[in-house]
Formats: structure tokens, C-alpha cells, sequence
């Protein structure tokens, strides 16, 4: 394990910059201070007044936390709900069915709105379908569609007969995709037959098709959306049209209460090892926390505001701070198919005039991006309704914060740093934006109700001003509930490095005031414009090309994706691969990348070597190449097995061709 605060960003340390609360906003606000206060004296009693209060329960629960199986918690299990009721249904029957639930934008500049009246009637047609098709409660349904209503209607669906999901992103692989069907034994896939990319159809069914045909599966059908009205190839008896079977569906439908702790989702995410992570989440505990934490974060006004969350589905941030959180807080929101910059790239900033938008929740790799564009480019748009800034999936350095402050919030919105992962299913560490003094590039201060902690190898408390390891002491709602299928390797992932305390896999600081600063992750896990991905994952990748022999990845600082893919590979002798230009081995090795998992994995750059540094055990020493790969003087080298195989890659890369 690298040390927790290497490369530690030391010049956060020294950021003085500080916004405290309007008192304009801090008048109105959801959230005050006293919600600490009341968090801190009964932490599991907090959370239950909250699961009384923002969700509606078939079964009201008495049992609030039993962690006697720990680290398995279980949340209000005595209780049942249905999430699709409590995100659509009862907003109707309370009399709201005429707002707007989505504002869906396509890429090419279609729109629909759909209110949580017509919300209701397509779930519930959504959810007969589904039972026609043999889905029942507990089957597993995978989702690989684009951001389209449809994506988040079929979600709802399988939440509402108690069938968890396990939503792909459609940038994923058809090798991705099918091993997370049959991780999941899925028996159905809901596609499309594309979607809008940068101004073109892409298709998206044909990766479905090549998933399905690589090996047998548990599928049975494959639903499919018509959106681009692209040719898809078609098998008769598995693929159905949606437009047969959703929309001639009966529009009445009768929710199923679940117990709180069955499971509404299994969403894969990068680990140290190869093999992707099926992390799942339940029902009640995940429902209350991404509803507290949307509530009180984003201070939502679901009457008045208009929040936009620019996360794809494919993600934790689309699950709950698209689907879940927003929804079952009865919100008005925007949803919006394509790239911000198609056809212009001042899109994002025309859907935020266009609907006035008034929280919008993105990532710093977006806000780097709008920086490099220009200033100019946002300032020719009516931003003047935001409201609420949001930020999320990975530190954001001061100078993004100051500038998204300053061009996009008008100088005048609170921003929150919002820290979480997909394990913790939703907000774990933010400023309230009433009432936290916010300090550019700092997550500050866990929520009320949320025990995180930064501490040494040995498992001490850091004191303010030092640095170690974030961790969570005591369970929290939403938390994962395992990895699917894997126990053990949740138990171990998660709850080996410290005795009793949840590893998060980031490295952090407190600073003299103990607000927390994150630095990072200290794994083998790379954060790629806040889309996580796995080194050893992008290896076995390169690895099974015919000319690789070796390979290692590390994640190299990046002006604007944070980090950066690069990879240095060994070729073979007799494979082919070193009668090729250099040019061509990257150019083929990164497709090669793109077709086994995905282009958003693809290396930004690889280095052809001859060796690799390597331990005496045989352990690759990442920390060496990704100081070749930063530019950097490579440091320590003295536990090299060989310690001139440094030397041998420095001469290497600096010899021509
Ligand atoms: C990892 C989790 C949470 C949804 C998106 C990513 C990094 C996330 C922050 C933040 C610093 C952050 C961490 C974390 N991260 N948010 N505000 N400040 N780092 O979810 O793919 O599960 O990745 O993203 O390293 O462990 P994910």
C-alpha cells in the first residue's frame, strides 16, 4: 500500500480562501447546525426519525439498527416499503402528480417532460411488462441503455416488483457486460437500440448481442427501446420491442412491499483485482440516506427548484442522485442525454437558462474542461438561477472550485464538496451549505449522522494537521450491504486493514481545524475524470492481446481528468508486436483496451519496455513508473530486485522512434 498522503497535494494545506454561509441562505435553509448536535446523541435514533419522516413505509418498522452480524448491518429490517412508490406514487396521491419529474433533454435537441403523474403510468406499464416477460421479485434485471426516460422508468419498474438491477454504463464492453450478467445471473437485459454520441446514433444492441452470444447466460429476454431507429439485428422468441410490450401494458399495478434489507441494486465497480466488485444495496436504509442527503446537501425546495444532475445512470451518482434521492423527494429535474459540448460547448450552460436550472451537481473533471474552454463560453448564458453548486467523484482542486464559484455560481452559490463512494451508496462528508464555512478543495466535515475518521497505520486517530487513512466507525443507512456472491471478499476488502472500522481506500487530512481534506486513493485504484478503474483490471486486459508478455498500468496526474491511464508493456519476442512502429503497438493496444472493458479505460499512453521494476517478491513498483510517467526524478529504487532495470526504462523512452 502506497503512503496515504504521497504527492499529498501539501499546497491544499496552505488554502486560506473562506466562504461562510449568506445569511440570506442560511435564513432559508433546509439544514442547521443543531442537526449535528442531535446526530451525536443517538446516531441510529437520528436516522430512524429520518426514515420516518422522508419515506413513506407499508410496514412501519420498530427495530432501527442491528449490526450483531457485523460487518453485515441490517437497517429498520422489520419494516417494508416499495422504492418505486415512495419515488413516484405517493407524490401523486398526495396531490402532485401535475409536477414535473423530468426534463429530459436529448443531444439532438428533442425534449420530453414527463410529471409524476405520467411518471406513474409508465413505471406501472414498465413493471407489467417486466412480469410478462417472466421477471418476478429477487430476479435480477441488467439495464444498458443511455441516459433516455426509459433508463430511469426501467429502474423504477424493477424496483416497484422488488427485482434489483444492475444498471451497466453504455460505454462498458460487450466483455464487460456479460461478465456482470452472469456475475448477477441476470435473466433479462433492457437496451436500446442506441443513443445520440456527439452528434451521431451509436449503437448500443449490438454489444448486447455479442455479450449474449459469448457463453451461456441466464438471460432470457432482451428488451429493447427503439430511440435512434438504427438497423439492430434481431433473435426472435429472446428480443422484444418496448414499444410491444411496454406501451400496450395495462398502466395499473400494484407496487411490492419489500422488507427494508431486500436488495434494490447491484452496481459493479473497480477493485484492486481484476474482477469487478458487484456491490449491492437495500431498500430502506439506501432510500433514507439518499433522500436526507439530497434534502439537506443540495437544499432542495422540490416546489421551486429545478436540480440537474449531470451523472450518467451507469454510476452510483446517477442511481442516487438522479433516480432515488431526487425523485423520492418529489424534485423537478433535468436529465440530459449527451456530451457538453454537442454541437456546442456551451450546452450544459444553455440547459441551465433554458430550464432554470437552479442546483446543478457535476464532477471537477467537467469543471477543468469548462476552464479550458473559456470563461467567455458560460458568461454568454443566463446563469442567474443557480442556487447550489455540487461537487463530486473526486478532489477538487481550489483553483476549479474558486473559478465554478466565481464564473458559474455568480460568486454568490454555495459550493458542496460532496466525498461518498459507491460502497457508501450516498453523501458521507460535505459542508451544509447553510451553515458550513466552506473552504475551496475540502469535503470538511462528515454529515450529521456519519462517524468518519482519519487515522495511522496503526489505527490512531490522526490529530489535526496530520494525515492516514479515511475511515467510518459506525454504519451508516445506506451503506453496502457485500459484494454479491462474495462475502469474504467483502469482509476482506472492506473490514481487514483496521479492526472494526470500514477501509474507504483514500488517503486524507485533517487540518488545524479537523476538517477533512481528501487526497486520493492509496490502492491500486486509478480515478479517471472521477470514474474509477482498476490498474490490475486494465493489465489482464493488455495481457490477453497476443504481442503483450507483461504489462503494468499506473494513474498519472492529468490537467483534466485527475488522472490519466498510462501503461508500460513488455512485448513478446515471436507475437509480431516488435515488428511494429510505436504508433501502431499504442494505437492497437489502446483499442484492444476499448474493446475488453471500455474507452473510457483506454491509456492515455504506452510506454513499450523492455523491463519492469520489480520487488524481490516479484511486485510491480508502481510508485517508480508513475514517476516516470509524471516526468518526475524516479525516486527510491533501492528494493529493486534489479536496480538497474530504471535506468534500462529511462534509456528506453528517451531513445528515438
Ligand atoms: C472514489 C469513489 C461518489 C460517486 C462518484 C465516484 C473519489 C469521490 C470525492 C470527493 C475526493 C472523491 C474517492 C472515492 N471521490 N468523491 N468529493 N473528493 N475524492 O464513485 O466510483 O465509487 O469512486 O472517488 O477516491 O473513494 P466511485
Amino acid at each position: 500500500m502506497s503512503d496515504p498522503t504521497a504527492g499529498g497535494l501539501e499546497n491544499l494545506l496552505s488554502e486560506d480562501r473562506r466562504f461562510a454561509p449568506s445569511p440570506e441562505f442560511a435564513a432559508q435553509a433546509n439544514a442547521t447546525a443543531d442537526l449535528y448536535s442531535w446526530a451525536n446523541a443517538d446516531r441510529p435514533a437520528f436516522w430512524a426519525e429520518q426514515a420516518r419522516e422522508l419515506l413513506s413505509w407499508s410496514t412501519p418498522f420498530e427495530q432501527v439498527l442491528d449490526w450483531s452480524d457485523a460487518p453485515v448491518a441490517r437497517w429498520f429490517a422489520d419494516g417494508t416499503l416499495n422504492a418505486a412508490y415512495n419515488a413516484v406514487d405517493r407524490h401523486v396521491e398526495a396531490g402532485d402528480g401535475d409536477r414535473v419529474a423530468l426534463h429530459f433533454e436529448g443531444e439532438g435537441g428533442d425534449t420530453r417532460t414527463l410529471t409524476y403523474a405520467d411518471l406513474q403510468r409508465e413505471v406501472a406499464k414498465a413493471a407489467n411488462a417486466l412480469g410478462k416477460l417472466g421477471v418476478g421479485t429477487g430476479d435480477r434485471v441488467a439495464i444498458y441503455l443511455p441516459l433516455i426516460p426509459e433508463a430511469v422508468v426501467t429502474m423504477l419498474a424493477c424496483a416497484r416488483i422488488g427485482a434489483p438491477h444492475s444498471v451497466v454504463f453504455g460505454g462498458f464492453s460487450a466483455e464487460a457486460l456479460y461478465s456482470r450478467i452472469v456475475d448477477a445471473e441476470a435473466k433479462l437485459v433492457v437496451t436500446a437500440d442506441g443513443g445520440y454520441r456527439r452528434g451521431a446514433a451509436s449503437a448500443l444492441k449490438p454489444a448486447v448481442d455479442e455479450a449474449l452470444a459469448k457463453g451461456e447466460t441466464t438471460v432470457e429476454h432482451v428488451l429493447v427501446v427503439k430511440r435512434t431507429g438504427q438497423d439492430t439485428d434481431w433473435t426472435d422468441g429472446r428480443d422484444v420491442w418496448w414499444a410491444d410490450v411496454v406501451d400496450t401494458a395495462s398502466d395499473e399495478h400494484e407496487p411490492v412491499a419489500v422488507e427494508a434489507e431486500h436488495p434494490l441494486f447491484i452496481l459493479y465497480t473497480s477493485g484492486t483485482t481484476g474482477k469487478p466488485k458487484g456491490i449491492f444495496h437495500t431498500t430502506g436504509g439506501y432510500l433514507t440516506q439518499a433522500a436526507y442527503t439530497h434534502l439537506n446537501v443540495f437544499d432542495l425546495k422540490p416546489e421551486t427548484d429545478v436540480y440537474w444532475c449531470t451523472a450518467d445512470i451507469g454510476w452510483v451518482t446517477g442511481h442516487t442522485y438522479v433516480v432515488y434521492g431526487p425523485l423520492v423527494n418529489g424534485a423537478t429535474q433535468v436529465i440530459y442525454e449527451g456530451t457538453p459540448d454537442t454541437p456546442h460547448r456551451g450546452r450544459w450552460w444553455e440547459i441551465v437558462q433554458k430550464y432554470g436550472v437552479t442546483i446543478l451537481y457535476t464532477a471537477p473533471t467537467a469543471i477543468r474542461t469548462c476552464m479550458k474552454w473559456g470563461e467567455e463560453i458560460p458568461a454568454g448564458f443566463d446563469l442567474s438561477s443557480l442556487r447550489v453548486l455540487g461537487s463530486v467523484g473526486e478532489p477538487i482542486n481550489p483553483e476549479a472550485w474558486m473559478w465554478y464559484r466565481r464564473v458559474i455560481g455568480g460568486d454568490r452559490t454555495p459550493i458542496v464538496d460532496t466525498w461518498w463512494q459507491t460502497e457508501t451508496g450516498a453523501i458521507m462528508i460535505s459542508p451544509l451549505p447553510g451553515v458550513t464555512e466552506a473552504k475551496p478543495g475540502s469535503a470538511q466535515v462528515p454529515l450529521p449522522g456519519i462517524a468518519a475518521d482519519v487515522v495511522d497505520d496503526e489505527a490512531h486517530p490522526v490529530p489535526d494537521g496530520g494525515g492516514g487513512y479515511l475511515v467510518i466507525r459506525e454504519p451508516w443507512p445506506s451503506m453496502l450491504r457485500g459484494i454479491w456472491g462474495d462475502l469474504e471478499r467483502y469482509k476482506d476488502t472492506y473490514w481487514s486493514r483496521f479492526d472494526g472500522l470500514y477501509f474507504a481506500g483514500d488517503g486524507a487530512k485533517k487540518d488545524a481545524d479537523g476538517d477533512i481534506w481528501l487526497l486520493g486513493r492509496v490502492d491500486d485504484v486509478m480515478n479517471v475524470s472521477g470514474h474509477r478503474l482498476s490498474t490490475t483490471e486494465i493489465e489482464s486486459a493488455l495481457v490477453s492481446h497476443p504481442w503483450v508478455a507483461e504489462a503494468a498500468v499506473v494513474g498519472a496526474s492529468d490537467e483534466t481528468t485527475g488522472q490519466a491511464v498510462v501503461a508500460f508493456v513488455i512485448l513478446r519476442g515471436d507475437a509480431g508486436g516488435g515488428d511494429q512502429s510505436a504508433d501502431e503497438v499504442q494505437t492497437t493496444l489502446r483499442n484492444h483496451v476499448a474493446k475488453e472493458i471500455g474507452p473510457i479505460a483506454k491509456p492515455r499512453q504506452i510506454l513499450v519496455v523492455a523491463e519492469l521494476p520489480k520487488t524481490r517478491s516479484g511486485k510491480i513498483m508502481r510508485r517508480l513508473l508513475r514517476d516516470v510517467a509524471e516526468h518526475r526524478e524516479v525516486g527510491d529504487a533501492t528494493t529493486l530486485a534489479d536496480s538497474s532495470v530504471m535506468d534500462l526504462i529511462a534509456q528506453g523512452l528517451a531513445a528515438p522512434g
